[in-house]
């Protein structure tokens, strides 16, 4: 069965990867698969992840000079399909976009169009959403495309926010009720698409 190869890209803790590889373990993944971890520093929780999974992971710092050259060839080596940035926080230019042709999905902590864009990630999102008063909120997986947060929504999920509700409890709240649920679900849509077009595995078992 040709799965369709997938990167996934991390900054931080790597819970969103964790949802990931969680999911292909448990069968919930059956049309992709993780092959590679980029993580643009060292030290950070996801590489920790894809060892303790397996998975290799690259470090290419995302201040360096050459970033998306390096990124490029990472996944030409490896052959990879499609992107997924999971609690990643650089910015994939234009013609990145273009060069690597293929599809990368984001998570974002919040409802898209609300408290997205350029400067909201992480904790930001969650105090945005307090501070304005939301009584729900939830995470978005969208395509990626040049606009921070700007590409087509594939999937929502909607989370109550609490009264004594704090940032923190919040983020948390929208990662385990949210994000968790929609990100490997989206992959899976995605890349059963990808294998529908290359004539996947339905066709080899014709
Ligand atoms: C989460 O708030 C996620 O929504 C955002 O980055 C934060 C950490 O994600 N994209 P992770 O634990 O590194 O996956």
């Amino acid at each position: 069965m040709s799965r369709a190869r997938i990167a996934v890209f991390a900054s931080g803790g790597g819970t969103n990867l964790q949802a990931l590889i969680d999911a292909e373990q448990a069968g919930a993944l059956p049309d992709g698969t993780i092959a590679l971890v980029i993580a643009d520093k060292p030290g950070i929780g996801a590489i920790e992840r894809a060892e303790r999974a397996g998975i290799p992971a690259v470090v290419i710092p995302r201040k360096e000079e050459g970033f998306e050259e390096k990124v490029l060839a990472a996944l030409r080596e490896n052959d990879i399909d499609m992107g997924i940035l999971a609690g990643f926080l650089g910015i994939l230019s234009a013609d990145f976009l273009r060069r690597f042709d293929a599809p990368v999905l984001n998570i974002h902590p919040s409802l898209i169009p609300s408290f997205c864009g350029k400067g909201f990630y992480g904790l930001k999102v969650h105090k945005a959403a307090l501070d304005y008063g939301v009584k729900v909120t939830g995470a978005t997986v969208h395509y990626v495309n040049e606009i921070p947060d700007g590409g087509k929504i594939i999937l929502q999920k909607a989370v109550e926010v609490e009264p004594d509700d704090s940032p923190a409890t919040l983020q948390r709240r929208v990662m385990e009720q949210a994000e968790w649920v929609i990100l490997p679900q989206a992959a899976q849509m995605v890349a059963a698409e990808l294998n529908r077009k290359k004539g996947g595995p339905a066709q080899e078992n014709a």
